[in-house]
């Protein structure tokens, strides 16, 4: 169905419906957003959750009774709707003191401060139930290769990481982390720009098992990477722990549009991936499908809600295309044609060693390389159109 529920598991930032439109060229054009507002109207159009940093919730100078307020009013408002709180992340960005990073900034009290700020809403994240934690390093890089030693600013994010982990596990927490890779924006070059960087750090970590990775189709599409390579990447590692979903149009700023207003074709294998990309067909992703966008500056609040409702029509669409994709009989006919059945069969027989595969010499001696394809194709352009087909409604 296209009618959103809950069962959907969509789940948006209160920064992303929230954004008043301020940008680096001129200044709000919407007011602010209440969190309780924001859940009501998100489970009036069938969202399962939200999700927010401290600062979102609570402003950075709130008083404890101000924070306690604020907290109290998004429980009492999930109870009344059901809405859940899956997912917290911190701001280590906004405020001056982190403009040079937060847990690698290179004044220590700033790190200090940072860490135990994070810290606080570990806490926090707990409280609520949310079971992962993104932390999404914005701040953590530099405009000048001379600014700073990247290999020592790595061992401070890691000495940071270390702490969490070893936090919640003596805290006896239920809370797994998420890194967010970016390239660039707001710093120039950002550490962790990539879902491949974020995956050899979080090996180098004494708790790898509590790390893994929230990629951002935007983020990845800034570095002209493709998304759904990456994705996959990262279900390999089993690191896909939570996923921001928004539309980016090629290698510039983060543009931060709704889910498929962007690079579609891969938004369609993106969704086919997380749904249809699993052992025997199944769901290869089972966590929320969270949205991490900016309603256009250009929009009021109606225009706020449309494209919130157009995140969530954009996935189910995709979705329903995918399944009808995979039901064509032509698509699988294609599919088989392109061999792919084949890639799943290891490349060496059951029990077969490399002095086996050296004494077979069908495999080299008499392999004839220039007559192997006979001058036939794989069909993926076919499979392809059928794809784009699919994805039109044109069968
Ligand atoms: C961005 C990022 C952020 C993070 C958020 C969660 O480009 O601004 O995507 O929106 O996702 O801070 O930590
Ligand atoms: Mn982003
Ligand atoms: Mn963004
Ligand atoms: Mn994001």
């Amino acid at each position: 169905s296209l009618t959103p529920t809950p069962a959907d598991k969509f789940t948006f930032g209160l920064w992303t419906i929230g954004w008043n439109a301020q940008d680096p060229f001129g200044s709000a054009t919407r007011g602010p957003l209440d969190a309780v507002t924001a859940i009501h109207t998100l489970s009036e159009l069938g969202a399962y959750g939200m999700t927010f940093h401290d600062d979102d919730l609570f402003p950075f100078a709130s008083t404890d009774a101000e924070r306690r307020a604020a907290i109290d009013a998004l429980k009492k408002a999930c109870e009344e709707t059901g809405m859940t709180i899956p997912m917290i992340t911190t701001n280590t960005f906004s405020h001056p003191v982190f403009k040079d990073g937060g847990v690698t900034s290179n004044a220590r009290d700033v790190r200090r401060f940072t860490i135990r700020k994070i810290l606080r809403n570990i806490d926090l994240a707990a409280e609520l139930g949310a079971k992962t934690f993104v932390m999404w390093g914005g701040r953590e890089g530099a405009e000048y290769d001379f600014s700073k030693d990247i290999r020592v600013a790595l061992e401070r994010y890691r000495e940071a990481a270390n702490i969490f982990g070893q936090y919640v596990i003596d805290q006896g927490y239920d809370i797994k982390f998420a890194i967010e890779p970016k390239p660039n924006e707001p710093r120039g070059d950002i550490l962790l720009p990539t879902v491949g960087h974020a995956m050899a750090f979080i090996n180098t970590l004494d708790h790898p098992e509590l790390v893994g990775l929230n990629p951002e189709v935007g983020h990845e599409q800034m570095a002209g990477l493709n998304f759904t390579a990456g994705i996959a990447q990262a279900l390999d590692h089993g690191k896909l722990f939570h996923i921001d979903l928004n539309g980016q149009r090629g290698i510039k700023y983060d543009q931060d549009l709704v889910f498929g207003h962007g690079d579609l074709f891969n938004a369609f294998s993106l969704v086919d991936l997380l749904e249809n990309g699993g052992p025997n067909g199944g769901a290869a992703y089972t966590g929320p499908r969270h949205f991490d966008y900016k309603p256009s500056r250009t929009e009021d609040i109606d225009g706020v809600w449309e494209s919130a409702k157009a995140n969530m029509r954009m996935y189910l669409l995709l979705k329903e295309r995918a399944a009808a994709f995979r039901a064509d009989p032509e698509v699988q006919e294609a599919i088989a044609a392109t061999r792919q059945l084949e890639l799943a069969q290891t490349t060496l027989n059951e029990g077969e060693t490399v002095a086996d595969l050296l004494a077979d010499t069908s495999a080299y001696e008499q392999f004839d390389a220039d007559a192997y394809f006979d001058g036939k194709g794989f069909g993926f352009v076919r499979l392809q159109q059928l794809a784009a087909e699919h994805l039109m409604g044109a069968r």
